[in-house]
């Protein structure tokens, strides 16, 4: 399974470097992939684990105050990183068309992008989440070559269920990752959104799930440790 750690913009410098040490002591053969905040990239040292970031610039190195591009990441070892998360979209105004230029940087650098999607309460209360599923895939992963493709990781996360502490049932999970295996049967398909260790026992149970995406839960390397027991 991955496990993707998206720790937002959590910890100081001190608190970093105390929790990637207690982080590389977590045992199993799960893949984690931890995405600090851009400012503790070049602080990580680790071989167990692999380094992810929680954004990408759209646009080439240059005159782009307070972006980082892909190039940079790349220079970091920066092997994965998030794209359109739905705080992303929320507070920066991020479009499917920034997403898909964002994609087609971190895989000209050889980054593999995580790349978010799912629908708000209202969408899935009148029955369009799996259209607007469907619409934002298309258009943000339009003009990739199959290859291309296949390498981007896609994380189901319903924006309702991130940090509130609800949760799809499996049944609805299941739903959606078929929906996102017919549109791309070859990529890995993750869920995100108040996975916790009160839930991973119902949680693991969903078929055809390649891992999941945690934000809260990554904080407590206590509580990160139980989950990944139990899963
Ligand atoms: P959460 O966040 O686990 O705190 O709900 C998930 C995410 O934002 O990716």
């Amino acid at each position: 399974m991955i496990i993707v750690l998206n720790n937002k913009c959590n910890l100081t410098k001190e608190e970093f470097l105390t929790y990637q040490q207690n982080l590389e002591k977590i045992e199993g053969s799960n893949q984690i992939i931890l995405c600090p905040s851009n400012v503790f990239l070049g602080l990580f040292n680790s071989n167990r684990i692999d380094l992810g970031s929680q954004n990408v610039s759209k646009n080439e190195m240059g005159a782009y105050t307070g972006e980082v591009s892909a190039k940079q990441l790349k220079s970091l070892d920066v092997k994965y990183s998030l794209v359109g998360h739905s705080e992303r979209r929320k507070y920066n105004g991020e479009k499917p068309s920034d997403i898909a230029k964002k994609i087609k940087k971190l895989l000209e650098n050889n980054i593999t992008p995580i790349y978010c999607v799912g629908e708000t309460k209202e969408e899935r209360e009148s029955n369009t989440y799996k259209d607007t599923i469907i619409t934002d895939i298309k258009e943000s992963l339009i003009d990739l070559n199959e290859e291309d493709k296949n390498k981007v990781i896609i994380a189901y996360e319903p924006i309702w269920s991130i940090g509130t502490g609800l949760i799809p049932s499996n049944d609805e999970i299941e739903e959606v990752i078929f929906l996102i295996k017919e549109q791309l049967p070859n990529n890995k398909v993750l869920y995100g959104g108040s996975a916790n260790n009160e839930n991973i026992d119902v949680l693991k149970n969903i078929k055809c799930i390649d891992g999941f995406l945690l934000g809260g839960l990554s904080l407590s390397i206590e509580n990160l440790n139980k989950f990944i027991n139990k899963l």
